[in-house]
């Protein structure tokens, strides 16, 4: 079993760049399906979750090649619409591959998706929007058995905006015959992201980012090219890390837009940030403030990827800090392990309340899920002592080589297999 073992209290310093978006590259790929001919894909992470939809498009029958951080794929020789249930396991973004295969065959047979266990995360959204562009669902046996004769198009209004039944939505609906108009879609910088690339192999869709999404359902795509925007909660993982350390490192390829509001509590707390087009450079020297109540929710909000990384934080910080997840009901499964390492929370629902100002102790802990792993490595690199972080595999969805990158500016972790 791999741990990292990490000797915390080193300020960090120097450069660090940051990989191309887990939540962007995956639906991406799942929708390279839909064009039976070549994709290439640039800034693709070499994470657990990538390699997971890459063994998807393959067995779907695509050919890929991959070179550093592009991934080309030949979809043209699909032979195949069903994901096996081990597959489907593998990550939540398998369920993504639905609209695309749909798109792409007219049919599809899939199981309930896996990934991280953050409290129930149910596919209703997915499947009822799917049925208003015609599609016929059936579930037996744990396998949902999905067909569509033509697709048409649909005005579906999202209850909530769920990122993934939103991307769902816009790969399925690309060949609809009509207009579908999406309204409450969910606004992340990835639905942008999956749009630019939709358009770029022909799509016709506009709205994204904002609160109406529409696609004009076209009847050919093209082969083409993008690149996958920074993954902006790396770069928070980055900057909660220096905020925690202390230290002064200039962090590039990021889109200081898309991060607004979790510089704002960087700032609040004391931080000295400065952005330029492409980089945020963080100082910290001093004691931290108080950041006040962060409550997760959908972008523009704060971001529940990074609420854990900000709990971490707010050990640090003056005062008492109260954090409300609104997201996903099961995201403080953090909170046990970093009790061990001396933090003072308590949670009770949806609600942590932190007592920050204890200093963190290092300790043996167990990463619980990938955002929750990635807090407990800022924890260790801001604790005293050692800390052996084991449970990697979850930390590895979504972060390529981490401990190579903090090792870059400063931090002393490695990795012991
Ligand atoms: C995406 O998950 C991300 N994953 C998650 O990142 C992220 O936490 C989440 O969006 C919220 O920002 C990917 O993009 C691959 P949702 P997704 O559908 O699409 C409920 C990470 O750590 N819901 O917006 O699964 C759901 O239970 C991961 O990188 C329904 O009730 O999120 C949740 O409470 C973890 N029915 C809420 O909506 C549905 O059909 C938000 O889910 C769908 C969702």
């Amino acid at each position: 079993m791999s741990v990292l073992r990490i000797n915390g209290g080193r300020p960090l310093a120097g450069r660090i760049s940051v990989h191309g978006a887990k939540n962007s590259v995956l639906p991406i790929l799942a929708a390279t399906l839909i064009h039976p001919g070549e994709m290439t894909i640039h800034n693709c992470p070499d994470l657990r979750d990538v390699r997971s939809a890459i063994k998807i498009l393959t067995a779907l029958g695509a050919k890929i090649k991959r070179e550093k951080d592009k991934i080309v794929v030949d979809a043209g020789t699909i032979n195949c619409c069903n994901i096996a249930d081990d597959l489907m396991r593998e990550m939540r973004s398998s369920v993504i591959f639905l609209g695309a295969m749909l798109s792409r065959c007219k049919s599809a047979v899939i199981s309930y998706p896996g990934g991280c266990e953050l409290g129930p995360r149910p596919i209703d959204l997915h499947l009822s929007a799917l049925k208003k562009l015609g599609i016929s669902i059936t579930e037996e046996n744990g396998k949902i058995y999905c067909s569509v004769e033509n697709l048409s198009g649909a005005d579906i209004h999202l209850p909530f905006p769920s990122v993934g039944a939103t991307e769902n939505i816009m790969i399925a609906a690309m060949f609809a015959k009509g207009r579908t108009r999406i309204t409450n879609p969910a606004r992340e910088p990835e639905i942008e992201d999956l749009q630019n690339f939709l358009c770029a192999m022909g799509g016709k869709i506009t709205g994204a980012g904002g609160h109406v999404i529409e696609i004009e359902g076209v009847s050919k795509t093209f082969d083409c090219e993008h690149k996958v925007i920074p993954d902006r909660i790396v770069a928070a993982t980055y900057l909660t890390a220096v905020a925690v350390s202390g230290g002064d490192v200039l962090i590039e390829n990021v889109e200081p837009s898309q991060m607004n509001v979790m510089c704002e509590k960087l700032s609040r707390s004391g931080c000295l940030l400065y952005q330029g087009e492409n980089y945020i450079r963080i100082i910290r020297k001093n004691p931290l403030y108080s950041m006040g109540e962060i409550k997760t929710e959908p972008y523009p909000g704060f971001p529940t990827d990074a609420q854990a990384l900000f709990a971490v934080l707010a050990t640090q910080c003056d005062g008492q800090t109260v954090v409300r997840e609104n997201i996903f009901e099961n995201r403080y499964q953090y909170v046990p392990e970093l009790v061990k390492m001396g933090a003072d929370i308590k949670t009770c629902g949806r609600v942590a309340v932190i007592n920050g100002g204890n200093c963190l102790n290092g300790a043996a802990v167990k990463a619980p899920d990938l955002r929750g792993g990635a807090a407990l490595i800022v924890a260790a690199l801001g604790a005293q002592g050692e800390s052996i972080i084991s449970e990697l595999s979850h930390i590895d969805r979504g972060y390529e080589n981490i401990e190579g990158c903090l090792s870059s500016i400063g931090a002393q972790i490695v990795r012991e297999v």
